[in-house]
């Protein structure tokens, strides 16, 4: 039997899940008003078992249906993703800790040069579609383990997960 917060967490991704086929923009902004909605919610993680990776990052599903996907995502301290773009919409949020994100512009499909970097706290809520452009890695360079959800635009069942492509550092 679902708990309470699952209940009330899975209404609203329920009703996320049911805007897909919207148009982008109308998607997004759905999906951020329900990104921060439930980050809102102080028992968003209540009885949920957290995947982790000592030295890397894992994720654990939160929901799946309708074609989007949700994700608790722990950064162990020193965890990277590597440099990829994504095949879908990616909204994402930082539930605690703090995670690095840098950018980058594609030289080609299989070298990027950095355009900048930001730190993100806790409550930070970013949503964009593949087309973007969308190309980025996110590093845990701190001392503590962080916490983000993700809300993406693919079926779990399908694909493995966000990334469409993944890319070397190269000077810009
Ligand atoms: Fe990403």
């Amino acid at each position: 039997m679902l708990t309470q917060a699952a209940d009330g967490r899975n209404a609203r991704l329920s009703a996320l899940a049911s805007g897909v086929g919207t148009p982008p923009s109308e998607y997004l902004r759905l999906a951020r008003a329900t990104l921060q909605d439930l980050m809102a919610r102080d028992d968003l993680l209540a009885g949920i078992e957290l995947k982790r990776i000592p030295g890397g990052y894992a994720r654990t599903l939160l929901f799946g249906k309708n074609g989007i996907s949700v994700w608790a995502i722990t950064w162990s301290p020193g965890s990277q993703t590597s440099v990829h773009d994504h095949h879908c919409s990616c909204c994402f949020g930082l539930w605690s800790g703090t995670l690095r994100e840098v950018w980058f512009r594609a030289l080609g499909d299989a070298e990027a040069a950095v355009t900048g970097e930001a730190i993100r706290e806790p409550g930070y809520v970013a949503c964009m579609m593949p087309s973007g452009p969308n190309l980025h890695q996110m590093l845990n360079s701190g001392p503590d383990e962080a916490i983000s959800i993700h809300v993406y635009g693919y079926d779990h069942e399908v694909e493995t997960s966000s990334i469409k492509r993944e890319y070397r550092i190269v000077a810009g």
